[in-house]
């Protein structure tokens, strides 16, 4: 089967750059969201993207010329209606159960019946989103990195539902999108998170005991591991919510201490701190020289 229209729902953080990425790659683009404020602010951050691409179209291959035909892919709804012809629908609302198996459930009778559901979900489980549809071997996991634009991974999730055939298509759209897709099957937090998220949780463990420092132990990772940031700008990049909700969804299928949330990450996002998208996480990206000052 060919995948010429792409919708996708949520156009935050994510959404905007999956949006941004489809269309880059020459497909038609319809991103979904629920009020006209977050669709101005995910498409004012693709002209911010896109303009910076074009800055450098030797290294980008995005001319002026070529950043307008993309952004002409590019339309933004408030009404499911819209996504009717989508050949492929890519979900990327809150990271919450209940919204996302609504969402589905409302979509699965608006969008023709041929065409192939992924959600670029985090830590739920595909099959329970699955059901929330009429369409089980045609529903997929599809997990991008964050910032989508320039991230190389997705991770493909197949369920024991989905047809091989169907698997194979969105495994080919993902390189088709410039990106390098592995497959994985639909085991809580996949291949990356899987891996990342109890290093992540320890990393806070281990400044709540006295460790190190916020930036200390960022600096540490670092420069010791190689990674290209320490684990609190990682987290504050993630955004804390999001962290937060995936830490209820992993210790609940695992059963594990390291999969628990630790106090100060439930502090922080009962304070409504939820990393650089608030403005303040570890960090206060006002001044992020200066981490969390008055932990
Ligand atoms: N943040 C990351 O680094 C990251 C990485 C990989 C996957 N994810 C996953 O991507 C998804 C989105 O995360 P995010 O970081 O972009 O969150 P976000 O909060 O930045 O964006 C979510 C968007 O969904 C919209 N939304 C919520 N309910 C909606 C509805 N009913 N209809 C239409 N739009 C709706 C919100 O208005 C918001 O703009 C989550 O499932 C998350 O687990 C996040």
């Amino acid at each position: 089967m060919t995948i010429k229209k792409v919708g996708v729902l949520g156009c935050g953080l994510m959404g905007s750059g999956i949006a941004q990425v489809c269309a880059t790659a020459g497909f038609d683009v319809t991103a979904l969201e629920a009020e006209q404020k977050f669709l101005d602010k995910g498409f004012a951050g693709i002209d911010k993207s896109l303009a910076k691409f074009a800055e450098k179209p030797e290294k980008s291959g995005i001319t002026p010329e070529k950043a307008k035909e993309i952004r002409g892919r590019l339309k933004g709804t408030l009404k499911k209606e819209d996504l009717a012809d989508c050949d492929l629908i890519i979900e990327a609302i809150i990271e919450n159960v209940e919204d996302k198996k609504k969402m589905y459930a409302a979509l699965d009778g608006i969008v023709k019946k041929d065409a192939i559901f992924a959600s670029n979900t985090s830590s739920i489980s595909i099959t329970e989103l699955m059901t929330a549809t009429q369409r089980p071997e045609r529903f997929v996991g599809l997990h991008f990195f964050n910032p989508v634009p320039l991230m190389k991974l997705v991770e493909v999730v197949r369920t024991i539902a989905t047809a091989p055939e169907v698997f194979e298509t969105v495994f080919e759209f993902a390189g088709k999108l410039g990106k390098v897709p592995v497959r994985t099957s639909d085991k809580t937090g996949f291949i990356v998170n899987r891996l990342l998220v109890p290093y992540l949780l320890d990393a806070i463990r281990a400044y709540e005991e006295g460790v190190g420092s916020i930036a200390d132990i960022d600096q540490a990772m670092k420069l010791g591991c190689g990674y290209p940031m320490g684990p609190f700008t990682l987290l504050d990049f993630v955004g804390l919510d999001t962290t937060y909700y995936i830490t209820h969804v992993m210790f609940e299928e695992f059963k594990e201490a390291r999969f628990a949330s630790p106090p100060l990450l439930k502090r922080l996002v009962m304070a409504g701190w939820y990393g650089k998208k608030t403005g303040k996480g570890f960090y206060d990206w006002k001044d992020p020289a200066n981490p969390a000052a008055s932990f």
